[in-house]
């Protein structure tokens, strides 16, 4: 089945002690939408990233993604379900520093359960769209930092999630790496009709995405 929404959050709260730092979010993002917010230091992006993509969850209110409410699912499944439906991207891109491009790649496809045969086929497929096939086997020291952002990407995904969520991705980016990495969100789009929602103080970047969401003192402004 296919859903048409593939983010809905409804009046999300979450305090921590006695800091409320989101105070009632509501928003849907479509299929295949990139969508971007922005907003001061500590209007709370990176909180509601975090819930959206399930790694923390809210005092109160729900997050539905792809058709599942994930507050139903307890912390194994929940973990499964991160896994298989979404990728995250960060600003420094985490890779980890003793693997190889193609094998920082597989990496989540494993931990997923998929063979080394199914998972290296699916990096070396996303290595070849990100043009990157000849760094297959270098390591993150031996990447340039636009590589290694991209590198990251595709590790996002590799089990071809409902959802790519990117806190400030180009963020520790020059300005023409920048460029080519907000080049790909659009590019994978395009070809997998894959859905963004991307954290930003990039104001080039949430004026070419399809929507921007503004978020200040933990409210969506309008
Ligand atoms: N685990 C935590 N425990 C306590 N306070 C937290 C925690 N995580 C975030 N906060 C606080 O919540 C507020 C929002 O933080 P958040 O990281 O969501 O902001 P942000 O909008 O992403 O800011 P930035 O643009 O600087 O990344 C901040 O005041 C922060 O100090
Ligand atoms: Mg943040």
């Amino acid at each position: 089945m296919h859903y048409t929404k593939m983010i809905e959050i409804n009046d999300i709260r979450k305090s921590f002690g006695q800091l409320e730092v989101l105070k009632g979010i509501t928003m849907n993002v479509e299929r295949g939408e990139i969508v971007s917010i922005v907003g001061p230091s500590g209007a709370g992006k990176t909180t509601l990233l975090q819930i959206i993509g399930t790694l923390d969850r809210p005092d109160s209110g729900s997050v539905v993604i792809d058709g599942t409410d994930v507050s139903t699912l307890g912390d194994k499944r929940l973990s499964a379900f991160r896994g298989q439906n979404i990728g995250f991207i960060f600003q420094f891109h985490q890779l980890l520093p003793e693997f190889t491009a193609t094998e920082n790649i597989m990496m989540p496809a494993l931990i997923a359960g998929r063979s080394r045969k199914e998972a290296r086929q699916k990096a070396d497929e996303l290595l070849s769209f990100m043009g990157l096939s000849d760094r297959a086997t270098h390591k993150p020291a031996q990447l340039s930092g636009g590589e290694k952002q991209r590198i990251a990407v595709a590790r996002a995904l590799v089990n071809n999630p409902a959802v790519v969520l990117a806190d400030e991705p180009s963020g520790s980016l020059d300005s023409k790496n920048k460029q080519e990495l907000h080049q790909l969100f659009f590019d994978l789009r395009e070809k997998l009709g894959q859905t963004f929602v991307i954290v930003t103080h990039d104001e080039e970047l949430a004026s070419i995405t399809d929507r921007t969401i503004h978020l200040r003192d933990g409210m969506i402004e309008i």
